[in-house]
């Protein structure tokens, strides 16, 4: 399967959880590149159904390697939380690596987090307050503490005390929060270190060799293109590059190594958080709320009610464009079953103009209106089909309409939840 990078095209919740389950199988590695926490990816294991966050999807398979690399961060109290129910649960986590150059999430940073929102008051972005801003904002100035820093408790003490000595006072003097000391921290992450010690590893000297020893890898984004920090919809993003270039910084391995991109795209649209959602259906729309319940649209890690809407077509070109995009996997097709009529956004207008891609300016987004084209539905249950041919006209033209409208050819189409319910087109 070579090297392979998989990215949401949306928001997030794109359905990438069920799509690198299918595949995960056939790499021998599996790579996490960005994001710590905030993401969420829901297994079924003895009957049991819980979240991974930190820990990547690929514990779940015998023998696929599971790389948490040096673009992600770690929060070493849910990755021991995970671990330790992966043991519960008899799953093995021994062949786990986890970069030593990986930040560490602090505390503080979750502190900081929630205050941040509570201070932004209506404008907030709606994080998940898994510390996420704070820890990669530290990482860019240069004080934060990584993975590591755990090896060394000297060290680490040194790194805290900078670190706390700017802390502690904005949590005490901006936020009225309680601040901390030196030896409170360390004494609450010695367990961990110890715990994650076994993992640690340099993880961009690991990929590198496997890759040369023409080993698979898998580079599984978390997030997506439209909430990366710098092509998404700023300030409402995520504080890491979902994009497809991430995978190369947040892992050490060149460009030239990745054979293929292939972007998750949900076949209608959702976002948890603030921020611009042009197709958004009003709250109380009867087809808003059907999608909402028919694709379970709840998160897996805040549990928060999604936005929903239509397919943006133009999001999803754009995704094509900033990834390089070789395939894309369309989601949840069985969920528009019941609509007599699908619309899809072809484009944008502002001001007279028109936009086929997404306007650089933000205040152009902010005001654009969409441009629809009204398909019919297939009013079926599509989710026994197995091949393209099997599905109804209707769901076909639907398919190749948005290969015509990404310019990428859609090689997966998900018609259920399940590894089975996905008709394979190119991908194999
Ligand atoms: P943060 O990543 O917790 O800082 O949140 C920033 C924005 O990204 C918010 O709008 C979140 O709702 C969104 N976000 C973060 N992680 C995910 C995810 O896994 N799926 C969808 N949205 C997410």
């Amino acid at each position: 399967m070579g090297v392979t990078v998989l990215v949401g095209t949306q928001w997030g919740d794109e359905g990438k959880g069920k799509i690198t389950d299918l595949i995960t199988g056939e790499y021998d590695v599996v790579c996490r590149y960005q994001g710590g926490a905030n993401a969420g990816h829901t297994v079924i294991a003895n009957g049991h159904r819980f979240g991974l966050h930190q820990v990547p999807s690929g514990v779940m398979y015998e023998g696929v390697v599971p790389v948490i690399g040096n673009g992600c961060i770690v929060d070493p109290q849910i990755l021991v939380e995970e671990l330790d129910m992966l043991a519960r649960e008899g799953i093995p986590t021994d062949l786990l690596k986890i970069s030593g150059n990986a930040h560490l999430v602090m505390p503080y940073h979750k502190d900081l987090d929630g205050a941040n929102e509570r201070r932004l008051g209506k404008n907030l972005i709606g994080t998940t307050r898994r510390g996420v801003g704070p820890t990669y904002a530290d990482k860019a100035s240069r004080l934060g503490l990584r993975v590591q820093d755990l090896q060394d408790e000297k060290v680490f003490r040194e790194k805290l005390e900078t670190a706390l000595a700017e802390k502690n006072p904005i949590l005490e003097l901006v936020y009225g929060l309680p601040t901390y000391t030196v030896d409170q921290i360390t004494e609450l992450y010695r367990p961990y270190a110890k715990r994650l010690q076994p993992y640690i590893v340099e993880s961009s000297r690991y990929l590198n060799d496997a890759i040369d020893a023409g080993k698979s890898v898998l580079f599984e984004g978390a997030q997506a293109t439209m909430l990366d920090i710098d092509h998404g919809t700023y300030p409402f993003v995520t504080s890491s590059n979902c994009t497809a270039g991430g995978a190369i910084t947040g892992s050490g391995v060149g460009p030239v190594a990745i054979d293929r991109v292939l972007g998750i795209a949900k076949a209608y649209l959702t976002r948890v958080g603030s921020g611009p959602f042009l197709t958004e259906l009003p709250q109380g729309d009867p087809i808003g709320e059907m999608l909402c319940e028919v694709g379970h649209e709840y998160g897996v890690t805040t549990g928060r009610k999604r936005r929903c809407g239509w397919y943006d077509a133009v999001v999803v070109n754009y995704a094509a464009r900033v990834n390089g995009l070789t395939d894309l996997a369309i989601t949840k097709l069985d969920v528009l079953g019941c609509l007599d009529e699908i619309k899809i956004c072809v484009a944008y207008e502002a001001d007279g103009v028109r936009y086929e891609t997404v306007p650089e300016h933000q205040s152009i987004f902010y005001r654009a209106k969409p441009v629809y084209m009204t398909v019919p539905g297939w009013k079926c249950d599509i989710s026994g089909c197995r091949s393209f041919f099997e599905l109804p006209r209707e769901a076909k033209d639907y398919i190749d309409l948005i290969e015509q409208l990404s310019g990428v050819r859609v090689s997966l189409v998900a018609v259920g939840p399940d590894r089975d319910e996905t008709i394979d087109r190119h991908w194999r």
